[in-house]
């Protein structure tokens, strides 16, 4: 039996600006899926997942396809992450040259689901790692975070990026442009997540910006100063840990702190200037500026789902969980370690 664990994430900053080539900051969170996989003596595969839906769901088909698998599930957000469990144990199966390879799968999640944490590629990620070292094939971390991205890829009918999975793969703060992704060094950054119970629905949400960016051109201003602020973020970053410096992981300065939680505020008015912050979203980002939160922005796609408030104190996770259209309050801290083996 192999248990591995992987993180969700959220986005520093960059969001939507990526689509068009700039750079972008994901980082992971201490909210974790955990993927455990025992493999069979026939090409079955066996999935329990406890915590993906109120009433968790059981199910055993017969795998090798590549589809998703033909059995009745209870919901279909349960439907989707069936879908991601699947890709994950077909990568797995071809990586390890075992096209017959059986599974007993069991995912665990505390990353709220369909909420633009990064919780199918986290599931995704400890999916394949799971099942590959169940196999004795376990990955470089390249070829993991890679496979990863190709499983979300089928499932999103291509509508992936990789910051997700790489992010999630890799841990810690991540850059990313194009297809290029490399692990940025970070000191331990506190967030606060708000979850207002819903999500945007990014494919349309990305497809709005693309249209104002065509028809205005202070849209197409507003996409480059995100990543101009990306890359004065990043620079922020660097300054505060050098490559390679034994400093990662070590506590920010109350400076940092100010100069990230600004950049962040900008970042959420330049995203609420294009068209994807919502009314709940603006609730909790200026509910966690008035509980004394560095800085706050939404996370994802937008239009509903999550806000990061960059802050340690429990005030902002307080003030959150009143906050009218706030469902959901926590604090994250940065997950310095990317997948890992638990047992
Ligand atoms: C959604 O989580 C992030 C977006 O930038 C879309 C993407 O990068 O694929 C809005």
């Amino acid at each position: 039996m192999t248990v591995c664990e992987a993180p969700g994430k959220v986005y520093l900053f960059g969001e939507h600006a990526v689509v068009y080539g700039e750079p972008a900051v994901p980082a992971a969170i201490e909210r974790r899926a955990t993927v455990t996989a025992e493999p069979r003596s026939d090409d079955h595969v066996r999935v329990e997942a406890e915590d993906l839906s109120l009433d968790g769901f059981t199910v055993e088909y017969t795998g090798g396809t590549g589809d998703r698998p033909d059995v009745d599930v209870p919901t279909p957000l349960v439907e989707a992450a069936m879908g991601y469990v699947d890709a994950a144990v077909e990568q797995a199966r071809d990586a390890a040259d075992a096209p017959d390879a059986g599974f007993d799968i069991t995912v665990e999640s505390d990353i709220p689901l369909g909420a633009g944490l990064g919780s199918s590629a986290a599931v995704v990620v400890a999916g394949i790692d799971a099942a590959t070292r169940a196999l004795g094939e376990p990955l470089d971390r390249r070829e993991l975070a890679d496979r990863a991205y190709r499983a979300e890829y089928e499932v999103q009918d291509g509508q992936a990026s990789r910051a997700d999975t790489f992010c999630s793969t890799m841990g810690g703060a991540v850059r990313v442009e194009g297809d290029d992704c490399e692990r940025i060094e970070a000191p331990n950054l506190p967030f606060v997540v708000g979850f207002d119970g819903g999500a945007g629905d990014t494919g349309e949400l990305v497809a709005g910006v693309g249209e104002l960016r065509e028809e205005y051109e202070f849209a197409a201003d507003t996409v480059e100063s995100i990543g101009d602020l990306v890359r004065t973020g990043e620079a922020l970053l660097e300054d505060a840990v050098p490559a390679g410096d034994a400093a990662a992981g070590a506590e920010p300065s109350p400076e940092l702190l100010a100069e990230l939680g600004e950049l962040m505020d900008f970042n959420h008015g330049l995203l609420a200037a294009l068209g994807v912050s919502a009314r709940s979203l603006d609730a909790m980002v200026w509910a966690a500026r008035d509980a004394g939160a560095h800085g706050a922005k939404l996370t994802g796609a937008g239009g509903g789902g999550c806000i990061v408030a960059l802050d340690a104190s429990d005030a902002t996770e307080t003030a959150l969980s009143f906050t009218q259209g706030c469902e959901e309050a926590f604090r994250a801290e940065l997950a310095t370690e990317g997948v890992r083996v638990v047992e």
